[in-house]
């Protein structure tokens, strides 16, 4: 792999980032892993949109699957380049899924852990090459 980008943020291999959507994909909880990669406090994230650590780079068709297949009661898995607060990246494999609670409120939780670096590699270039078609 060639030289590292130095706006990347690698994560820790134990790490294990969480938030939890309501039903239209607004934030109503971060752990701890997910604040400090994100560079947000739960506060700055609670209430906002899920696109807030969207970067740039992602395809559109990427989340276009993800919301396609949870609205169908389906677990989603990919892989997610997010922009942090101050402008830097980080790229996870994530796991996404429905839930419905006792209480009747349903909405989605996503658990996130570290990518390979042939795995930011691969979909480095895939998104690269769907980003283009976009236009
Ligand atoms: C539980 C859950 C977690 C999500 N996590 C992320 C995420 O970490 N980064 C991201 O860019 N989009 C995430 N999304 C998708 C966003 O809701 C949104 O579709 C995406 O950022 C694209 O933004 P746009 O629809 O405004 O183009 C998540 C959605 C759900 C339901």
């Amino acid at each position: 792999m060639g030289k590292k980008d130095p706006n990347e943020i690698v994560l820790e291999a134990k790490s294990f980032l969480v938030s939890e959507t309501d039903s239209d994909g607004i934030i109503k909880f971060a752990n701890d892993d997910f604040c400090r990669y994100a560079e947000y406090s739960l506060d700055e994230l609670v209430g906002e949109p899920h696109n807030f650590v969207r970067h740039r780079d992602m395809p559109r068709a990427a989340f276009k699957d993800l919301w396609d297949t949870v609205k169908q009661g389906k677990t989603w898995e990919g892989f997610v380049k997010n922009a942090s607060k101050s402008g830097k990246f980080y790229w996870v494999f994530a796991t996404v899924y429905p839930f419905k609670s006792c209480d009747g409120s349903s909405g989605y939780i996503s658990c996130r852990r570290k990518a390979s670096e042939d795995e930011i590699e691969k979909y480095t270039k895939l998104y690269k090459t769907m980003k283009a078609q976009e236009r």
